[in-house]
């Protein structure tokens, strides 16, 4: 007797349709056809069936905090670095925990199993590290949650910076955090990289740095970065978040970046729901978009995987756990709208943030365990589309969350009485294929 068997499904790669069959919360058949009995048969009807949603890049211990203790006036990320300070001192762990396991519902319910929080470690309570090292057990048995230390207030500008970063590691926390451009000086920034590298390395941790989140062209120090994942022989294990600073660089000076951001295996996590609102404050027009140059990377090989990086917080006053939400807001903001390029806007939700967070490759297979998310939506673009309602949620066997189709009730004259916005496309088969790309 399988556990579930999902028929008539379609996978990422547009195969299908297929079943998917699950035993002991693992998959042991995938094929056009398969027999027997089912303790739950999920018909999905033509629609995706995909790996779940990974966010590299969050910040849970000020989720959910939006108008604590005020709204960000400016808009921008040093007001949202004041705001939090201002929020810190008064920070509870019952608090912060409420906050991020209510947030984990709704990641839940949106199929977002994977998570990378960072977590501010200047504050001599730690509370927050605390609270969500209580997270991360309390939600182990449904999602992924891996701690980032995170010297919010720089790992050198703040007094307690690397004690605190030290103290977190030392209580659990997975992966070493820095923030180089919030230092006082490039050479501090630059400083603060050496050392968290070195840690890293000594420690055998991973490494991810909020690196050059600013307009500032000579803000350059993903290269410092680079070198020293070298330098400590880390490639593949760093990440550069954000890395908004390339969007204002010299194009000279990148031809010789983006090589040695591919040399040191860095993942790049760019966030364009915050970055598209943070960037740009100071520009008048032309405004620049602030997003990093994802197309340019993504041709020399470096694994790039978008985050949310908040929902509701100082520095972002909208969010809901939805990566599709992230995935359509890099279409547009890039822009990339070839069908190759937004068939990447869904890995990079998906399997491309698991890579950057070490986990193992989620893509459905034998012998691999079973999560997954129907989405209604044939492929991953209409899924990135309708931002498509998560139809099941299963999770090593067991379906965590449920919903039903986008179903609207119409009251026009000569007109159906109810739409279900999934139909409303062209069958998948139907569509004209892509031509060959254009220089
Ligand atoms: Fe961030």
């Amino acid at each position: 007797m399988h556990q579930i068997l999902v028929t008539n499904a379609r996978l990422p790669d547009g195969t299908g349709p297929v079943s998917i069959a699950v035993r002991e919360g693992r998959i042991v058949e995938i094929a056009p056809q398969i027999a027997g009995a089912a303790e739950r048969t999920i018909d999905a009807g033509g629609r995706l069936v995909a790996p779940p949603f990974v966010d590299p890049h969050f910040h849970m211990d000020a989720t959910l905090s939006l108008g604590m203790p005020r709204l960000n006036r400016s808009g921008t990320l040093l007001e949202g670095i004041a705001l939090w300070g201002e929020l810190k001192p008064h920070l509870t762990e019952e608090a912060v925990m409420e906050r991020a396991l209510r947030y984990c519902d709704m990641a839940v319910a949106r199929g977002l199993l994977a998570i990378r929080t960072h977590v501010d470690v200047c504050d001599e309570r730690l509370v927050a590290v605390r609270a969500l090292l209580e997270v991360r057990k309390r939600v182990a048995p449904y999602i992924d949650l891996q701690l980032v230390a995170f010297p919010q207030d720089g790992l050198y500008r703040h007094k307690r910076g690397e004690a605190g970063l030290i103290e977190a590691l030392d209580l659990g926390v997975d992966v070493v955090g820095a923030i180089p451009h919030f230092e006082r000086t490039m050479e501090d920034g630059a400083a603060s990289l050496a050392r968290i590298c070195a840690i890293a390395a000594e420690r055998g941790l991973m490494v991810d740095v909020h690196c050059d989140e600013t307009d500032d062209p000579l803000s350059r120090h993903i290269e410092t970065l680079a070198a020293q994942t070298i330098r400590h022989g880390l490639e593949g294990r760093v990440a550069g978040s954000h890395l908004t600073s390339m969007h204002s660089m010299d194009n000279y000076y990148v031809s010789k970046l983006i090589p040695l951001i591919a040399e040191a295996r860095l993942h790049a996590i760019p966030n364009p729901l915050i970055n598209i609102t943070l960037q740009g404050r100071a520009d008048t027009y032309p405004r620049r978009r602030g997003l990093t140059r994802i197309p340019e990377l993504r041709a020399a090989g470096i694994n790039v995987a978008l985050g949310q990086d908040c929902t509701m917080d100082p520095w972002y006053p909208l969010g809901s756990a939805d990566m599709l939400d992230v995935a359509h807001m890099a279409i547009h903001a890039v822009p990339m709208t070839s069908r190759e390029a937004m068939r990447f806007a869904f890995d990079a939700v998906t399997v491309n943030g698991a890579r950057a967070m070490g986990l193992p490759d989620p893509t459905l297979r034998v012998g691999g365990p079973a999560r997954f998310v129907v989405l209604d939506a044939r492929d991953p673009i209409e899924a990135i589309r309708l931002r498509a309602n998560r139809l099941a949620v299963v999770h090593d066997g067991r379906v965590i969350a449920q919903e039903a189709p986008r179903t609207i009730a119409l009251d026009l004259p000569g007109r159906p009485q109810t739409i279900v916005l999934s139909d409303y496309a062209p069958a998948a088969e139907d569509r004209p294929q892509e031509g060959p790309a254009l220089a």
